[in-house]
Order: C-alpha cells, then structure tokens, then sequence
C-alpha cells in the first residue's frame, strides 16, 4: 500500500508535533454546516444527481444558468476540489457563445486533415452537434505547477503526474454532476493531444497547460438510453472484523 505510506509520510511531521500535545490535536471545531446526518436530503440529492450524471450529446443553447452563475460555480469548484499537498495543477477555459462555436469549428478543421473523408462524414455530424451546446470547458494540467510538486517534494517525483491525472478527474467528474444537478447536460470528449497546439494558441494560453479534456455542456434535448448497471459487488470489497 504505498499511497498509505507515502501520505503517511506527508504528514508526519505535522502529526507528530500534534501527538506530543493531545489538547491541542483537534485544532478546529467542526463547522456546524458540515455536521449533519446521512439522512439529510442534500446528500440524497447529491448521490441521486451521481446516478443522473449521464453522457449527453443531444444539447442545445437554451439557457439554464446566466454566464456569471457558471462562471462562479466553476470558480467554487476550482477551490474547493481537492489536490496533491493544495497546490492545484489543475486549469479550466469556459468557453461561450463564439468562442465556444470556434472550438469545434477549429477541431472540425484539424480533423479534416487527418481522416479519410468516409470516416470524417460521422466525426463533422459529431462535431456539430458538440457545437450545438451551450459551452465548453476545456481541462488542462499545469505541467509546471507539477515541476513545482516534484521541486519541493523530490521523493514524490514518480508520483506527480499520476497524481495531477487524478486531480483533474475529481475536477471534471465534480463538475459534470454540478452541472447535471443545474439542469445541464454535458459529455466528456478527447480531441486532445491533436488540437492542443491551436488551442494554446487561439487562446492565448501558457505553453505549460497541457489539454487533458474538453467538456460540451447544455440543456437536454434528448437523454439517453437506459444504462445497464453492473452490481458493485465484485468492484467493491468490504472487510470488517
Ligand atoms: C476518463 C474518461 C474518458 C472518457 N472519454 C470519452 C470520450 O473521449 N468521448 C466520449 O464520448 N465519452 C467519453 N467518456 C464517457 C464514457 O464513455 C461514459 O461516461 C460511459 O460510457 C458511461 O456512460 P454515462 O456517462 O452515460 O454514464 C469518458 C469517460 C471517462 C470517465
């Protein structure tokens, strides 16, 4: 278990110093807000909006939120996710209106070129229907905050880049369900690495963010089919003595 041992080894320093004086081991009260039972409706809200958390691709640019509302939930969800030591690798672009549309206009360019044209014929109609939402947030990864973590934190080195692939997961799987709780729908799609230069470029973006997703969003028009779902069982083992 070297996660265990290498967060163990995170902490030590604080943990001990703590150790040494009980009193002072809980240095904070629980806010109120955070304690609560299981049983309360926001938390049933929030594991029912886990299971509606659906790929969609059938969107359109019927507003749901105001452009500041999202920018703000993205914001919140931008601090408060969690990452390795709090240095966030993660960054996002929100993309709207036409800038939105260019995106997919520009991979729709770039797609052009490197597909036979039967095949493109399925990708353009996919593409189309990507530019039909609302918006795109594009996930990257800070590849020099990610020097700075093997900087300061040398034996974690080998680490790191796993390490920023998980933040930006829990970044995007947090973001896909806030949405879905508003009443977006959204899909996940992977036009990265062949679009990473022309995005970097268009947008102006520092030559250290690495495109790791892109992120369609908007209201439903049409929701897709019943999913089947496995049991958990052979994913999840309890073990208790
Ligand atoms: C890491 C990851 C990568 C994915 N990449 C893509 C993708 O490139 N294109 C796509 O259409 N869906 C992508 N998906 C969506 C999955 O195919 C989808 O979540 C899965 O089939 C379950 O369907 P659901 O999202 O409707 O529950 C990805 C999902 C994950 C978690």
């Amino acid at each position: 278990m070297i996660y265990i041992s290498l967060f163990n080894l995170f902490s030590r320093n604080k943990s001990s110093q703590k150790a040494s004086n009980k009193e002072s081991y809980f240095e904070n009260p629980v806010p109120p807000a955070v304690q609560k039972t299981t049983s309360e409706t926001s938390n049933k809200e929030y594991l029912q909006a886990i299971k509606n958390r659906r790929s969609i691709y059938a969107l359109s640019k019927d507003p749901v939120l105001t452009d500041e509302e999202l920018h703000e939930m993205l914001e919140h969800v931008s601090i408060h996710v969690p990452s390795v030591k709090d240095i966030h690798t993660s960054r996002m672009v929100l993309l709207l209106h036409d800038e939105h549309e260019d995106l997919w206009a520009m991979t729709s360019s770039i797609l052009e070129t490197l597909e036979d044209q039967d095949t493109f014929v399925n990708t353009k109609a996919k593409l189309e229907m990507f530019a039909h939402a609302y918006g795109t947030i594009l996930f990257f990864e800070d590849e020099a905050k990610q020097e700075q973590i093997k900087t300061e934190t040398p034996q974690y080195k080998e680490y790191v880049s796993s390490w920023s692939q998980q933040s930006s997961g829990m970044l995007q799987f947090t973001i896909w369900t806030a949405l879905e709780m508003e009443g977006y729908g959204a899909s996940l799609q992977h036009f990265n690495p062949l679009i990473n230069t022309q995005v970097r470029d268009k947008w102006n973006l520092p030559s250290s963010w690495k495109l790791i997703a892109q992120m369609p969003f908007g209201k439903p028009v049409e929701y897709p089919n019943k999913k089947q779902v496995d049991t958990a069982e052979k994913r999840l083992l309890v073990s208790r003595s």
